[in-house]
């Protein structure tokens, strides 16, 4: 008897766990910024709703958080299934691949604690202390954040999509 072909073997689990956090990455992203920013912005205005927009964005840090770590995880685990080793990344085109994308997706981790650490309670504060300037500044670099980690995730993405010809 054959294999069920959608059961075959424990490495399908742990690839479709890898898709299934990069989905919730990915999309949760997306739909941040492209869905309840810009209905936020179209009632009232995000310095209005700030404590509810700041909710939004904690809560999903626990989503997207247990998502980037399941990501980790799973991709360290199909690497060694592929059977190479962190130290053998760069030897070769598929595992120079793979450590851009181990890369890029730390420095995003990086990013986004600055964000939520640094920027965030910055322009909070600004904004409280009706800083106009200080609350531009603060915003301006909240977007280049926004903007580099989806950059930074979909070139990701697009390496992960060329990692096997
Ligand atoms: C945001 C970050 C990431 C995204 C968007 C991403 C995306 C993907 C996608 C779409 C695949 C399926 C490709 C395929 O099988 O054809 C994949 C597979 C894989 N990923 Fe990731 N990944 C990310 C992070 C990582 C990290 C950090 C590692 C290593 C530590 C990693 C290692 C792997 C490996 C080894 C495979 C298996 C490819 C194969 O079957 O040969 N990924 N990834």
């Amino acid at each position: 008897m054959g294999t069920v072909p959608c059961m075959d073997n424990g490495w399908t689990l742990v690839r479709w766990l890898h898709l299934g956090g990069v989905s919730v990455w990915l999309g949760g992203m997306i739909f941040l910024g492209a869905v309840v920013i810009p209905v936020v912005r179209a009632h009232g205005g995000l310095q209005a709703s700030r404590a509810l927009v700041t909710a939004v964005a904690r809560r999903f840090g626990i989503i997207g958080g247990a998502a980037y770590l399941l990501i980790l995880v799973t991709g360290f685990g199909l690497l060694d299934h592929r059977g190479i080793s962190p130290s053998e990344l760069p030897d070769s085109e598929y595992g120079r691949r793979v450590l851009i994308k181990l890369i890029l997706l730390l420095l995003v981790g990086v990013v986004v604690l600055a964000h939520s650490w640094i920027q965030g309670p910055r322009l909070r504060r600004a904004e409280a202390a009706a800083d106009d300037a200080a609350t531009r500044r603060w915003k301006m670099v909240g977007g280049l954040m926004d903007g580099f980690m989806l950059l930074a995730t979909l070139a990701t993405l697009w390496l992960a999509a060329s990692l096997v010809g």
